[in-house]
């Protein structure tokens, strides 16, 4: 499996066929950097709002690319030199209402060393009454265009834009047709790629993504770079959504949450290796990291709520699940944390657990399962709304 080679050319860095999605309420930087520590080598930050970009709100400060490097010090952290903490290279996505607005908040985001600036069409939670914002957008085709085209304009020529759709607003022939004329007309002005979730806007997150629609897609448009999104729990979904649907690349998405391990394991297969689970110890480290970098763009207080919902899903990886996640449930700040770690991801843990019987396990369809426990989480974006700042 390789890249297609005009994605590294738009993206110089971007040296696999996959990437860690917009997660609003997860995919800050200190997710990012996780991600990247193992082997995502590109990554969108969540939906900010245009608004708050150009008002200077937090989300400014939350999604700069160079926060976690710039304050933590190079060097402090040993193993993560070879990650430099470096959150590049990133695409800013940018929602909002209005094309003027979304544009400047577009410029901003490029201002601030974003290498990539990505429009949401895709969101399903309307905010503002009567007024449309992200996948409701589908519905209102001229709209949509105009906001790509205020953006394609206002952002410098040198870097790229690309857009995240949803397959349509709804399942009707009129939205239908509505999706095409906006797809269109990205890359007929100049848009790098588009990255389609596979699911409809009035859908929001809940039963299956249509792969069968992205094969359609990639088979009537074959010249165009497309990005598939919906449905991938494991490394295996990945390739499996490739081979299905001809996609160039897949955008990770609830599958990487408490699970950055997909993106080593999407190498290993690329290697022609087994893609194999975490060891207690790797996931330690992975948990330690995590937290650290929270801390430093959220601050102690926010982080040891913030963190509850990331230790759940990594809890899934640990022998002893179940456990572990309740412990992680009843934290409430930075020392409790510190004691489930160090109870129950120990180096005597993990000899207990491998005398046991337990060994890192090789991924298969089974853990697929486990990977969809609590997917349907709540992700009426609390998402979106988080990243108003
Ligand atoms: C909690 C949550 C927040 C999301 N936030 C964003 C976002 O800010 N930007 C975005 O492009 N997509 C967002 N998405 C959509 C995902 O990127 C992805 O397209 C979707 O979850 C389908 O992939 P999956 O079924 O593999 O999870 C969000 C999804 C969830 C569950």
């Amino acid at each position: 499996m390789r890249i297609d080679p005009r994605i590294p050319a738009a993206v110089p860095g971007f040296d696999a066929p996959f990437f860690q999605a917009g997660l609003a309420g997860y995919s800050d930087g200190a997710m990012r950097l996780v991600a990247r520590m193992h082997g995502a080598p590109f990554c969108v930050t969540e939906a900010l709002l245009d608004r708050t970009l150009i008002n200077g709100g937090k989300g400014r400060r939350k999604e700069d690319p160079d926060l976690i490097a710039s304050e933590i010090g190079m060097g402090e952290i040993e193993d993560n030199r070879a990650a430099s903490l470096d959150d590049h290279p990133l695409a800013g996505q940018i929602m909002g209402s209005w094309p003027d607005e979304i544009a400047r908040g577009a410029e901003i985001l490029a201002g601030m060393g974003h290498e990539v600036i990505d429009v949401n069409l895709a969101c399903p939670v309307k905010k503002i009454k009567r007024k449309a914002r992200g996948g409701h957008f589908l519905a209102f085709p001229e709209d949509a265009i105009g906001v790509l085209r205020a953006v394609r304009d206002a952002v410098p020529a040198h870097i790229p834009c690309t857009v995240k759709l949803r397959r349509s607003f709804n399942d009707t022939p009129e939205m239908a047709a509505n999706f095409e004329r906006i797809f269109d007309a990205s890359y007929e002005m100049g848009y790098a790629w588009a990255t389609v979730h596979c699911r409809t806007v009035e859908q929001k997150y809940l039963g299956p993504g249509r792969w069968e629609f992205l094969r359609d897609l990639v088979s009537r448009r074959p010249d165009r770079v497309i990005f598939g999104s919906g449905d991938i729990w494991t490394v295996l979904d990945i390739f499996r959504m490739m081979d299905m649907c001809g996609v160039h690349g897949v955008s990770v998405a609830r599958g990487c949450i408490g699970n950055p391990w997909i993106f080593r394991q999407a190498r290993e297969m690329m290697a022609g290796r087994p893609p194999v689970g975490p060891s207690i110890a790797e996931q330690r480290e992975t948990l330690l990291a995590h937290y650290r970098f929270s801390e430093i763009i959220h601050g102690a207080r926010r982080t040891s709520r913030h963190m509850r919902k990331f230790g759940i899903k990594f809890a899934q990886h640990h022998p002893y699940a179940q456990q572990v996640k309740s412990a992680f449930i009843r934290c409430d700040d930075a020392a409790e944390w510190a004691a489930v770690i160090d109870h129950h991801y120990g180096a005597e843990v993990e000899a207990r657990a491998q005398s046991a019987g337990w060994a890192p396990a090789v991924v298969t369809d089974a853990s697929a399962a486990m990977a969809m426990e609590d997917a349907d989480m709540d992700c009426g974006p609390a998402d979106c709304a988080s990243s108003t700042g």
